[in-house]
């Protein structure tokens, strides 16, 4: 395991605690201005199921991100990562990861997954300071203004 999981961290005046289906509305503000191509209502409503983990990053009480991660057997896939753009750039991001990561521990997970636009230098680098890995390329797996952008396949073994 690396050491960055052991290395939860808590920035000042932030928190995490489960997503509700009350947060959605803030929820899908925070998704179109996060990504080009953001989720519907419909596609988050689907995620409140006993095999998904969703997590609210707060600040005094405001939603200032969250996470979506998909349990499957003992991977947990990490669908959704956001930060409010006003907060990004100082380690919100790191926080609400980290978190994710020692909860699919606690659950029992062997390893997280995910899936990141080539283009999202922002993402794919924390991910990779953190302890993921490349392990594949999907060809054309997201739309983009013209057509189609390849994926990064990262992962992140716990053991
Ligand atoms: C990706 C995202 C979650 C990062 O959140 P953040 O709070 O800004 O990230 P942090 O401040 O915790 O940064 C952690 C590390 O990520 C890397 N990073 C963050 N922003 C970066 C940027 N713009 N360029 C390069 N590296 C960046 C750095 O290594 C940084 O660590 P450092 O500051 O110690 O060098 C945020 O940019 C976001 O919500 N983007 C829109 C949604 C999205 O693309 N989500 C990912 C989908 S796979």
């Amino acid at each position: 395991m690396s050491s960055s999981i052991l290395r939860e961290i808590q920035l000042s005046g932030l928190d995490v605690r489960a997503l509700v289906e009350g947060d959605l509305p803030k929820v899908l503000e925070l998704e179109r201005l996060g990504y080009s191509h953001p989720w519907t209502e419909a596609v988050f409503r689907d995620c409140f199921k006993d095999t998904y983990r969703l997590w609210a990053l707060v600040q005094e009480g405001d939603l200032r991100g969250y996470a979506v991660v998909n349990y499957m057997v003992d991977e947990a896939h990490l669908l959704n990562l956001c930060i409010h753009p006003g907060l990004r750039g100082q380690g919100a991001g790191r926080q609400l990861l980290r978190r994710a990561l020692a909860e699919s521990i606690k659950d029992g997970m062997a390893q997280m997954i995910l899936e990141v636009r080539q283009s999202n230098a922002a993402a794919a680098t924390l991910y990779r300071r953190e302890g993921f890995e490349e392990i594949g390329r999907r060809p054309g797996y997201y739309p983009d203004a013209v057509g189609r952008e390849d994926a990064l396949v990262l992962v992140y073994r716990f053991t």
